[in-house]
C-alpha cells in the first residue's frame, strides 16, 4: 500500500514533457496560451485584441514587463503577465517577432 503512494509520488513529480522539448516548442507552447485573445499565432482579431505578430521583440517584451510591473493599465494581462518569469516573456515575444502578420 505505502509502495504505490511512493510510486504515485515519484511518477508525479516526474518533468514534464515540455522540460524536455527544445527551445522553439517550449516558445511555441508558451505562445499558444495567447493564441485564445489574440489571435492564431497571434494575428489579432479585429477591434478586439491587438496583433502580437511581426511586432519588434524588444517593444513586446517592455509591454508585458510593464503590465508584470503594474506600469501600465490593464483588465487581463496584469494578471496574464506576472504568471511568466522574464526568461520566458523572452522567449514569447521573440516567438510572435518572428511570426508574418
Ligand atoms: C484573456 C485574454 C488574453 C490573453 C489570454 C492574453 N491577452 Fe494580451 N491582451 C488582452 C487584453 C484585453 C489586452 C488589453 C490590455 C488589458 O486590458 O489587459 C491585451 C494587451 C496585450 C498587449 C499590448 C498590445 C498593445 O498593442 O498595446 C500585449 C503585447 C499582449 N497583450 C501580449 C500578450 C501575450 C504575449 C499573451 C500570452 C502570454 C497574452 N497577451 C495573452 C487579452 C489577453
Amino acid at each position: 500500500m505505502q509502495r504505490k503512494i511512493l510510486l504515485a509520488a515519484l511518477v508525479a513529480a516526474a518533468p514534464m514533457p515540455v522540460l524536455a522539448q527544445s527551445g522553439d516548442a517550449v516558445a511555441r507552447s508558451l505562445a499558444a496560451t495567447c493564441a485564445a485573445c489574440h489571435g492564431t499565432e497571434g494575428r489579432g482579431v479585429p477591434q478586439a485584441f491587438a496583433a502580437l505578430a511581426g511586432r519588434p521583440k524588444g517593444d513586446l517584451v517592455s509591454i508585458l514587463q510593464a503590465y508584470k510591473t503594474g506600469k501600465i493599465p490593464a483588465t487581463v494581462m496584469h494578471q496574464l503577465s506576472k504568471g511568466y518569469t522574464d526568461e520566458q516573456i523572452e522567449m514569447i515575444a521573440g516567438y510572435f517577432a518572428a511570426k508574418k502578420n
